[in-house]
């Protein structure tokens, strides 16, 4: 065993392992340092994964009570296990974080479970769970320490009835009553998973809008779709303070300083945000930048201001993503074995795992406008296409948003089933300087979600064929 490393990974989440395992491919020697137990950071272990494992079944739980009958399948006594939902998901997790620690040991990355501290530029002290430690020596230091959940002023989450995405991926029963603050990712996931297994939800929402930073006209019609299924929200609205009253809780919130009131809650779920952790890491006494927002500063080739310490993911600028992360982490590596790295973030696409689910890529309407940049806009509706009609998932629609004098693709929005799966295409037209005729004029497999993409697209240019 040795302590001298090419490359020292801070975290082992999706910028971590990935970091690991491309400087393994590109024959640099490397350590990847997790403090948590297991391998795959917030995104296994508390993040995508759990929260996808339980989108699936809840939304399997509600279609098998409500769609089943509807399309001819005759359902009798459906009920829950959450027991055995909240077992699925375990499952899942634990296999994919032991397939994080194969594929680090497959790409001759010595994982280590231990809290580090950059002592140095150049050396890293890991504090085992025992407490015993271990000093190593790196060449580089790739800092990947992810993010936190932001708190709430004044508001104290316990992770049992004020909860974080964390408590609220492993409650023990479904709450009658859940009051969600925070109409973004977390909050309209989770708050769905909740309300398919049964808790009447409220979302509280600072701002007049949900799910901030998505095309607004999406985000207006995916409200509706939500609003429809049974959410509540209260937008413009924040939360003053929440007391405890015997089992059950009150949230105070106001709407502008009259209107006032109080919503009674058997759980809060806390979700307005994430914060880049960096805390423990040395970085002040070694005298690594961060920018005005606390995360770790880096050039665009994710160098700190100290040679030999590099950053990417959640703790450095950008959406807090995983693929974000993962594609910072290929670019970094790939620059200190001294080849070109780079990252489009033009071409990362976000998607929001509801049902319907929102996927986007590129720049939204809003953006376009404020940038002053003249746009085609084509749509296509999911209740025009076959697919749709017959997997009985019509919600939503396409939009596609195209440079008006060169017809390149700028911007995808999708709502509907499948988005998530269906914005990869748009993303690899953005990456190619495709222009939406060129998605147009691709064959798209009939029946397929994908032909209402090549419909939207006709549309630019005025021409779809099937509405
Ligand atoms: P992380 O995954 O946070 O990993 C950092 C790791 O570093 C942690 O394991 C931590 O223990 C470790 N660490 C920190 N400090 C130290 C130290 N000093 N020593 C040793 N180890 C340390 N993103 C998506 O793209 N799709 C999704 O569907 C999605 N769903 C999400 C759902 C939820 C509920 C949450 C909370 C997040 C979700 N995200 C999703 C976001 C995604 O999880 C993050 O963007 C991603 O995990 C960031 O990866 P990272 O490697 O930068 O950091
Ligand atoms: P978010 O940034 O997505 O949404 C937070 C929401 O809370 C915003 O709408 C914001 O306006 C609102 N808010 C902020 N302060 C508030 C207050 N005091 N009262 C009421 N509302 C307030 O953050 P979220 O949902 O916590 O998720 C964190 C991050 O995790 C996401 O930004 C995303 O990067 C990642 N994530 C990604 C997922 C995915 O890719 N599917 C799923 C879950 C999380």
């Amino acid at each position: 065993m040795t302590d001298q490393f090419d490359v020292v990974v801070i975290g082992g989440g999706p910028g971590g392992y990935n970091a690991a395992i491309r400087a393994g491919q590109l024959g640099l020697t490397s350590a990847c340092i997790d403090k948590r137990g297991t391998f795959g950071g917030t995104c296994l272990n508390v993040g995508c994964i759990p929260s996808k494992a339980l989108l699936f079944t809840s939304e399997l739980f509600e279609k098998a009570e409500k769609d089943f009958p509807k399309l001819g399948i005759k359902t009798t006594g459906v009920s829950l296990d959450l027991a055995a939902m909240m077992a699925h998901k375990t499952k899942v997790v634990g296999e994919l974080t032991r397939g994080v620690e194969f594929l680090l040991k497959k790409n001759k990355s010595e994982g280590i479970v231990g809290e580090a501290r950059i002592v140095n530029p150049g050396q890293v002290l890991v504090t085992r769970p025992d407490g015993t430690t271990r000093t190593l020596m790196a060449k580089n230091i790739v800092i990947a320490t992810g993010s936190d959940v932001a708190p709430l002023p004044g508001v104290t989450v316990d992770e049992e009835t004020i909860v974080s995405s964390t408590g609220s991926l492993a409650l023990k029963s479904v709450p009658k009553r859940l009051v969600v603050v925070g109409a973004g990712y977390i909050g309209l996931e989770l708050g769905s998973v909740w309300r398919r297994l049964g808790s009447d939800v409220t979302v509280v929402e600072f701002l007049d809008r949900i799910t901030p930073g998505l095309d607004g006209e999406v985000a207006k019609q995916f409200q509706r779709i939500l609003q429809r299924q049974g959410m509540k929200f209260l937008l413009s609205t924040k939360v003053a303070g929440i007391d405890k009253k015997g089992e059950s809780l009150r949230v105070n919130v106001e709407a502008g300083a009259s209107e006032k009131q109080t919503l009674e809650a058997d759980v809060v779920l806390v979700a307005i945000g994430r914060k880049p952790y960096t805390d423990g890491l040395g970085l002040d006494e070694i005298g690594v930048k961060r920018d005005p927002r606390g995360r770790v500063a880096t050039d665009a080739h994710y160098k700190t201001n100290i040679a030999g310490i590099w950053a990417v993911g959640d703790c450095r600028e950008g959406p807090m993503l995983a693929h974000k992360a993962e594609d910072e982490a290929v670019a970094c590596i790939e620059n200190i074995a001294g080849r070109a790295g780079h990252v489009n973030y033009d071409a990362i696409p976000a998607v929001v795992y509801t049902a319907p689910e929102v996927a986007s890529v590129g720049k939204t309407e809003e953006e376009l406008k404020t940038a002053g940049i003249a746009y085609k806009t084509g749509k296509f509706p999911f209740t025009a296409n076959a697919r749709a009609k017959t997997i009985a998932a019509t919600d939503g629609f396409v939009k596609v948003l195209a440079d008006a004098k060169t017809d390149r693709v700028l911007g995808v929005h999708i709502l509907g089933a499948e988005a998530g799966n269906m914005i990869s295409e748009a993303a690899l037209a953005i990456e190619f300087g495709a222009s939406s005729e060129d998605i147009a004029r691709t064959s798209h497999p009939h029946p397929t979600l994908s032909e209402a993409v090549r419909q939207a697209s006709m549309a630019v240019e005025g021409w779809a064929m099937q509405m």
